[in-house]
């Protein structure tokens, strides 16, 4: 049987940033054994990462972290130095329809995974770290200026960026009380492959694809910060490996959009691509009703894992983007697949 040099659970590798996190270690660690521990809920999806499925030193294994005896079987049995924990219910929308699946998965998950990492490193802890990978929404929201650095207040607003908050707090406290070697990433929105097209950039896509009416929240002023996700997988790699221990590092894409100018781009992008009229597909725009709680803006200052560990984005936005829509073109069975059945009936819920 082959030896690894170290051992990782991944949690919500079967996601959108979990399957380019499981990729990147399996590929560029050939000796780590990597462990995808997924639920596959609506959003996660092996398909992901069929390019990578028969490598050996990649397992898959189907479980819920929200299940006690599971993960503290799967940890004993495993025995990983490592944990990278994804897995969340991560959209805002749901979060306001169903909060509890929230707190469930995003802070009952996570605590059931520190306590099963305390149980089996005992108080040896040399070479092991819990890393939990979170968002920048637990800062709240910002005015037209200002950026989230590590030492903004927690400021949650809605359901989702609650529960996330409340799990970093639960990762903190574990350091404090038990010296469990931590390590937390706030990180800024995502956009790449395999995202899930019920948040902004892919659901726009979509949309585009199949002149469908672009659903832009209230007046399309608000503002995020993208990265894309393959930089965002760096940066963990970076971090996991080099990041200071009980320290939390932001990370984000200094590239700030209005919803509605990001829409306007795609739009451009996509007429050019599908060889549409310029303009056409911004006739499809429609301003609709806004979501509540809204959070007005983000903005990361990721100077922290600059100055430490070097990182920034590898890629500008205009080659991101146009990777992401080209990547949806060419997988149209990919988004065929995971917009049928059960994403109809979210559709019709959230939208109509
Ligand atoms: P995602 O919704 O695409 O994927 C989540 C994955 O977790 C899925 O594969 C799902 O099956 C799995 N999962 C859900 N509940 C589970 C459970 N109870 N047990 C085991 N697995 C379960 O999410 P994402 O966008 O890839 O986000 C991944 C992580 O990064 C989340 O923790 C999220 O809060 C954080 N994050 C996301 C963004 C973003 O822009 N998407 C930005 C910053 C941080
Ligand atoms: P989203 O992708 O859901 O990410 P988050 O809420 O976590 O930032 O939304 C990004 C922004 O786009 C947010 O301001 C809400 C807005 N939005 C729309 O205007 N229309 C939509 O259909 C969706 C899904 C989001």
């Amino acid at each position: 049987m082959k030896s690894f040099s170290k051992k990782i659970i991944i949690t919500g590798g079967a996601g959108f940033i979990g399957s380019h996190v499981v990729r990147r270690f399996v590929k560029k660690y050939p000796d780590y054994k990597i462990i995808n521990l997924d639920k596959l809920t609506y959003a996660g999806n092996l398909e992901n990462l069929k390019d990578i499925e028969n490598e050996d030193n990649y397992y898959f294994v189907k479980g819920d972290i929200t299940e006690e005896t599971f993960v503290n079987e799967l940890f004993r049995k495993e025995q990983p130095d490592g944990v990278i924990h994804l897995a969340a219910e991560s959209h805002v929308d749901r979060s306001i329809s169903s909060p509890m699946e929230f707190v469930k998965t995003n802070v009952l998950g996570t605590v059931n995974l520190l306590n099963a990492a305390k149980i089996i490193w005992k108080n040896d802890f040399s070479n092991k770290l819990f890393h939990h990978v979170s968002t920048d929404e637990v800062y709240g929201a910002l005015g037209e200026t200002g950026f989230f650095t590590e030492k903004t207040s927690y400021d949650p607003h809605s359901p989702y960026s609650a529960s996330k908050a409340s799990s970093d707090h639960f990762v903190r406290s574990y350091a404090d009380t038990y010296g469990l070697p931590t390590v937390i990433t706030n990180c800024s929105n995502n956009y790449g492959p395999n995202h899930f097209p019920e948040k902004l950039i892919p659901l726009m896509i979509h949309n585009i694809i199949n002149k469908k009416p672009l659903p832009v929240y209230g007046d399309g002023n608000y503002t995020r910060d993208w990265l894309y996700v393959i930089d965002h997988a760096i940066a963990i790699d970076l971090v996991f490996h080099k990041g200071r221990l009980d320290n939390s590092y932001n990370i984000g894409g200094f590239n700030e959009w209005k919803n509605i100018d990001l829409v306007k781009l795609l739009c451009r992008q996509m007429d050019k691509k599908l060889n549409r009229e310029p303009g056409e597909s911004e006739k499809l725009i429609a301003f609709v009703k806004d979501r509540p709680g809204h959070d007005l803006r983000y903005a990361i200052d990721a100077s922290k894992i600059h100055e430490e560990l070097g990182w920034k984005p590898s890629v500008t936005f205009e080659e991101g983007l146009g990777k992401t829509i080209d990547w949806y073109l060419e997988n149209e069975k990919w988004l065929k697949n995971v917009t049928s059945g059960a994403y109809q009936e979210y559709y019709k819920k959230q939208y109509v």
